[in-house]
Parts: structure tokens; C-alpha cells; sequence
């Protein structure tokens, strides 16, 4: 038996430093002589559950099994995550079990003596319902939150701690809901959720706040985590009121925010100096939930942690690789909030950035946070501001189809009848640095669009000499190689090689190394903010945003956002449910490039 990948929760290895010098010290002490309340030291290292522990490789017995689209599986033998020695066969890797969460060190050692409290600001809001109280109580189902939690609800309107409850218990539609006792376990967690009515600028309702915490705390050491579930205008008031109001007397505080970070480097720049005016850099937690998604998370694992493609990741053997996300719904209901910012600063300027910066960034000298996340803005700074010549911008129109209407954009009522906002955009974005030096790196982004997918692909060079060419064609193009990590939905990993058709003659085609996680895992993947929540509750940085790193990101786009709002660009139309602009593919092809997902066999 060789060794295993801890990759759920509370699996620690012995290499991390003790419970003592963590952020779940009930000693710790202050970092910096900073006036801002509630700080505590933070140790950078990572949590053990990102080193990595134990890797086994066991019997190669591999079944071979045919895939939806025709493409090769190996190794279908589902692993049970949830008993992670047994069914071990056909040479795959475990991962440990959620029991893990339970039983290793982390929260326990101070578990009698520290609490944490999370509150969510905004509780009554969307997210916070359709998102934050589901992914809490994942966690609290999974055992990963730790022994003295609480949950506090905190918004405008008038509710009792029961309508808080009920509230929640409605809106739990996570993955959690069809599982064993899930009753008993969602009884037990909502009795550890409460309701605090207050303004968000009020610093009167946030001592509030602070005096039912501490009820709660019992005394015991108090670490509290803030979640802003609330629009931008208010972030900074609640983060004022909540610090100077309701911070930790004697544990960590921390203040997690959710994007819009601004609308463009100033606005950014400024909402970041707010922030800091009460908070430290270490306490904010800038969240982008697409860094919390398993395939973006195993992105470095399958490039640094396997021989075989790190070689291969550079200009050297890369012609180009695609960002592609797709939505086939509108924006229906959320038009007031997206007018004012449209699909680039929406999903490109930063879940489709952090995953070109994780995708492309050098080797970092560790898993720790601060390592991570410097590669990630060397890459950012050195990649060329997005020009408008490289960009195309869309929005959809109304169409019928099969007898039913689609709206167009400018039909929602919250949206002005003449906006110009694109709800979708293609980009071609290039890295001065020596590794990809000419590549172009495209990104296309859309809503009402044929499908929904979140997918990278990396399509490779042509082989030099290839003896084959005579039996592919003329269309060297269709024969590369093509790496595709499709994060969402149905996640997979395959590779498209050419492949000898089994026969006498000598025929090839295209077929799939396939790594289809819901044939090959048989535990349904946690949500992205499971993941998150948990970092943050930890003090794990890696998944969030430093302030650098986003300054880097808006300078790539303030300069064009800023040229197609003065210029009034207006958005190539196309019909909701279609597959996008036409330009997307002129786009692509100024730099002889194909966009992955439009070939037929995809
Ligand atoms: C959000 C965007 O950040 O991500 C939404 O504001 C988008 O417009 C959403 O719909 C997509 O997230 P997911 O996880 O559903 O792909």
C-alpha cells in the first residue's frame, strides 16, 4: 500500500504546523500592531488537507467501458469516497473519507475552549438562500465545521429566529437533501441558526449582534466569520459597523466578500481602500466561487502532480487554449444588477481570469497561499491589456422557437430598452512571458446561448513530420491533440488522440481518453462554497483573491470596458438559445483558431 491524496476536508498531515500556531489558536496573538479589531495571527501555510499525504497505485486490472460520446473509459470502477480503503481496484487513487472531517486534529484541539460564529449579512437575499445556508450545512452534514459553531442570520427585515428556519429549511436544495438522517442533521443544524434584524450601516444594530454572539460564545475564545450576501454600495458601511461593532474580542475576524469588486480599477481601488480602512489584507476573503469548482481546484494537481503534461504546457507544444462559459438562461430577474456591469465583468474579469492564471502560471515553490498567488499575478502582470480589436461583444435578441417566445435582453423590465450591455463577449488575450510568448488565449462568455458549460480546452500543435498525414487528410487541424477539462456540467477530463480504427486496413479516427468523474467517483461533488466556506473557516487563502491580483485583473479590461462604453460599441445581436455571434468565430480565426466546442464531435 503506497500512500493516498488527501482531498476532503480535516484530512491533515503530519507536515503542517500545530493547531497552535493556526488560526484556530485560542492564544493567538495579534499580528501587527494594526489599530483594526480583531486580529490574530494567521499562519500562511497550507491546511493539511491540501499536502499532499498518501498516494495509492494498486492493480492495473483496468476495465475498458465505452462513453456517451463513443469515447474510451478506463477504469470505471467507482471509488467510494466514503470508505476510502475498500474498493480499491483497477489502480485508483482513493481519496479519504468524509469521517476524516471528524476525526483529524484542526478544530479539535481547542474545540472546548474556541467557537466560531458565522454570520451571514444579507441572510434573506438569493445567494445566501440558494447558496451560503445550503453550503453550510453540507458542511455541518459532512462534520467539517467545528464543535461550538453558530449560524447568524443578519438583514433588514423583520424575523424571528423560527422564520430564519424555516426560511433555510426551504431553500435547502443542496446536494445534501436525499441523504441519510438528512432530517435529523438539518433539526440539529437549524437549532444553531439564529436572527438578528439591523441596517447594514448601523453600528448600534451590529453591538446587537455582538452582544447575542457572545451569549453564544459562552466565553470561550470567539472567532467570526462574516459573510457580505449584500449589494456593493453597502459593503464598506457593514464592514465598518461590523468591525468597529461586533469583531472578535479575543479570536480571528474575518469578512468574506462576493464580486462586484468594483466596475473597473478605480472603483476598485477605492472599494479595496475602504475595506482596508477596517480590515487587514489577511481578513478579507474576496471570494470567486469558480475557484471553489473541483476541476478548476484539480487543475494544478493534474498539471504539477503528472509527468506527462507539464512538459507539454508551453508555447512549445500549445497553439492556443479556450475559456469557454455558457448559460442557456438570461438574465431574467437579475437585469437591475447586470446592466450595470454586462457578461465581461461578470464572469471574465474574474472566474474566467483566475482560471487562465491557474492554468498558465509557473510552478509555485509551494501549495502555501502566498506561493500560489504570487505566480498567479506574475502571470496577470504579464499579460497584454485586452484591446478592442481582440474582443467581440453580443447580446441576445428575442426568439420563438417550437412555438414558445424568448425574450430578449432589453425585454427584462429592469433593463434600459436601449442598453448596450453585451450579454456575451469573445476575447483574445495573450502572455508576454517566455512560456507563452504568442499564444492566444480566447475566452468567450454568454447567456442565453444554446447549452450551458464551463469548459478549458487546450488544443495542441500539429505533429512535425506526422507519417500519418496521408490517411488524416487535409484538415491537419481536426487531428490534434485537444485536452478538455470540463468543470461543469458532467465534469470530465479527456484527452482527443488519433486512434487506429481496428481492422485490416489503416483507418484512424478521433477518439477520447476519458476521465469521467461520474463513472469514475461515486460521491456527487461538493458545491464550490463548501469549499470556500470551509477555507475560509480555516484560514486557507490559496482560493481567494489578494488585492494585487485583482488590481491586475481590472487593468487587463478597464481600458476597453472604458472605450466600448465611451464609443456606445454596439453588441453583435443574436437569438437567445443560439450559439452566439458570428464574430466570435472571425475572432478565432484571426488567429487560426477554431473554437473547440461548435466541432461536431465536440
Ligand atoms: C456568477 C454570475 O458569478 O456566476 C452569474 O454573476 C452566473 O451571472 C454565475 O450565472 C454562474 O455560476 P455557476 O456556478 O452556476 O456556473
Amino acid at each position: 500500500m503506497a500512500t493516498l491524496y488527501s482531498t476532503h476536508c480535516r484530512s491533515y498531515s503530519p507536515l503542517t504546523p500545530s493547531p497552535s500556531s493556526s488560526s484556530y489558536s485560542s492564544n493567538c496573538s495579534s499580528s501587527s500592531s494594526s489599530s483594526k479589531l480583531g486580529r490574530v495571527a494567521v499562519s500562511s501555510s497550507a491546511p493539511k488537507r491540501f499536502l499532499a499525504a498518501k498516494l495509492s497505485v494498486l492493480s492495473q486490472n483496468q476495465n475498458v467501458a465505452r462513453m456517451q460520446d463513443g469515447a474510451v473509459a478506463t477504469a470505471v470502477t467507482p471509488i467510494e469516497n466514503d470508505y476510502p480503503f475498500k474498493n480499491l481496484k483497477g489502480g485508483l487513487l482513493s481519496v479519504p473519507s468524509t469521517d476524516e472531517c471528524k476525526d483529524a486534529v484542526g478544530f479539535d484541539i481547542n474545540e472546548n475552549e474556541s467557537t466560531v460564529s458565522i454570520t451571514v449579512v444579507g441572510a434573506s437575499g438569493d445567494l445566501a438562500k440558494k447558496k451560503i445556508f445550503p453550503a453550510l450545512f453540507a458542511l455541518y452534514y459532512e462534520g467539517c465545521l467545528p464543535k461550538h459553531f453558530t449560524v447568524f442570520g443578519y438583514a433588514r427585515s423583520k424575523m424571528t429566529d423560527a422564520e430564519l428556519r424555516t426560511m433555510v429549511s426551504k431553500t435547502l436544495t443542496c446536494r445534501i437533501d436525499k441523504r441519510e438522517n438528512c432530517g435529523e442533521k438539518m433539526e440539529q443544524f437549524l437549532e444553531r441558526c439564529f436572527y438578528h434584524s439591523g441596517q447594514y450601516d448601523s453600528q448600534e444594530n451590529f453591538a446587537e449582534l455582538d452582544k447575542k454572539l457572545k451569549e453564544h460564545e459562552g466565553g470561550k475564545v470567539s472567532n467570526r466569520l462574516f459573510y457580505l450576501s449584500i449589494p456593493p454600495n453597502v459593503f464598506i458601511d457593514a464592514v465598518r459597523c461590523a468591525s468597529l461593532s461586533a469583531s472578535a474580542g479575543n479570536g480571528w475576524t474575518r469578512v468574506i466578500v462576493e464580486k462586484p469588486f468594483g466596475r473597473d480599477s478605480e472603483s476598485s481601488a477605492a472599494l479595496t481602500k475602504g475595506l482596508k480602512q477596517y480590515l487587514d489584507e489577511d481578513q478579507i476573503f474576496r471570494i470567486d466561487h469558480y475557484l471553489g469548482k473541483e476541476l478548476v481546484e484539480n487543475l494544478s494537481v493534474l498539471r504539477f502532480s503528472n509527468l506527462i503534461f507539464e512538459p507539454l504546457w508551453s508555447r512549445q507544444y500549445i497553439r492556443n487554449v479556450q475559456f469557454i462559459f455558457s448559460e442557456d438562461f438570461g438574465t431574467e430577474g437579475r437585469g437591475g444588477y447586470f446592466d450595470n456591469y454586462g457578461i465581461i465583468r461578470d464572469i471574465m474579469q474574474n472566474h474566467l481570469l483566475q482560471i487562465l492564471a491557474l492554468f498558465a502560471m509557473e510552478t509555485p515553490v509551494s501549495l502555501d497561499a502566498e506561493d500560489i498567488r504570487n505566480e498567479k499575478v506574475k502571470v496577470l502582470r504579464s499579460m497584454r491589456p485586452l484591446e478592442l480589436e481582440n474582443m467581440v461583444i453580443g447580446q441576445y435578441k428575442s426568439h420563438t422557437k417550437g412555438g414558445v417566445t424568448y425574450p430578449a435582453y432589453t425585454d427584462d423590465k429592469t433593463v434600459p430598452k436601449n442598453s448596450l450591455t453585451p450579454t456575451f463577449a469573445a476575447a483574445a488575450l495573450f502572455i508576454d512571458n517566455a512560456r507563452w510568448d504568442g499564444v492566444p488565449f480566447l475566452m468567450k462568455a454568454g447567456k442565453a446561448l444554446h447549452n450551458k458549460k464551463a469548459e478549458i480546452r487546450v488544443q495542441f500543435r500539429h505533429v512535425p513530420g506526422n507519417l500519418y498525414n496521408r490517411n488524416i487528410g487535409t484538415d491537419l487541424d481536426r487531428a490534434t491533440n485537444e485536452l478538455v477539462i470540463r468543470v461543469q456540467p458532467d465534469e470530465a477530463i479527456y484527452l482527443k488522440i488519433n486512434n487506429k480504427v481496428p481492422g485490416l486496413g489503416m483507418r484512424l479516427d478521433r477518439s477520447n481518453l476519458n476521465l469521467h468523474y461520474a463513472a469514475r467517483y461515486s460521491k456527487e461533488i461538493p458545491d464550490a462554497y463548501e469549499r470556500l466556506l470551509l477555507d475560509a473557516i480555516e484560514g486557507e487563502r490559496r482560493l481567494f483573491i489578494r488585492s494585487d491580483e485583482l488590481d491586475a485583473a481590472w487593468s487587463l479590461f478597464t481600458p476597453a470596458l472604458k472605450e466600448l462604453e465611451q464609443k456606445r460599441i454596439i453588441p453583435e445581436y443574436y437569438p437567445y438559445g443560439s450559439r452566439g455571434p458570428v464574430g466570435a468565430h472571425y475572432l478565432a480565426a484571426r488567429y487560426k483558431v477554431r473554437w473547440g466546442d461548435v466541432s461536431v464531435e465536440q
